[in-house]
């Protein structure tokens, strides 16, 4: 049978596409076949060469046409789509196409701290501004608005008094680099191998 094939889209650093990436690299049944990006010099692509995994980089204008990326997906055999730090909207027509096969990771427990312009150090700010007792990681379906699609998975982490923006970004990732990849086979495995339709675990 053939690998279930992965596109993972990357804007920045790419941490969480290396530890995915890694995650798979030793299974027959899944295959990271291409990393895009929006940004030429984004470090991902780095990542990417040192784990010998192809990266392209596409214009803003490509990705955000549905017929353009559908094409580049296409061109790959992409069967499945995992955000990773990826800044763009997807466009309606892409996820019209791969209906519960286009998956995000946000770094707050949505619905809290989520939306456009909450990404990065923002969200990490406002939780620490905002005193929470809590933050985590959140892995949902993605949909037309941002942060907004079904909630798969989330996972928990306490933020301190005197926790600094930085000390609760390194907690996120952390969980994020431990659930990330597990939570994406197991959505693979469930998607691709049983009913065909969308799994809340
Ligand atoms: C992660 O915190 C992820 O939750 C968010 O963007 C960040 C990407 O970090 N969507 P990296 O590029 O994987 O290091």
């Amino acid at each position: 049978m053939s690998p279930i094939h992965l596109a993972i889209l990357a804007s920045g650093s790419g941490s969480n596409a290396e530890n995915i990436c890694n995650y798979f690299s030793l299974r027959s049944d899944v295959k990271v076949c291409v990393i895009i990006s929006n940004k030429p010099d984004a470090y991902v692509h780095q990542r990417a060469e040192r784990l010998g995994v192809l990266s392209i980089t596409c214009s803003k204008s490509e990705l955000t046409d549905a017929e353009s990326f559908l094409k580049v997906l296409k061109d790959f055999q992409i069967d499945f789509v995992v955000l990773a730090g990826y800044l763009l909207r997807i466009p309606a027509g892409l996820i019209k196409e791969y209906p519960h096969r286009i998956i995000n990771i946000h770094p707050a427990l949505l619905p809290k701290y989520g939306g456009k312009g909450m990404y990065g150090d923002r969200v990490h700010e406002a939780v620490v501004e905002a005193r929470e007792k809590e933050t985590g990681i959140t892995v949902h379906y993605v949909n037309e608005d941002y942060d907004e699609g079904a909630i798969i998975f989330q996972a928990v982490c306490p933020v301190l008094e005197d926790d600094m923006p930085e000390t609760v970004a390194y907690k996120v990732h952390a969980l994020e680099y431990l659930h990330y990849p597990k939570v994406v086979d197991r959505v693979l495995q469930k998607e691709f191998c049983t009913t065909g339709k969308s799994v809340i675990l």
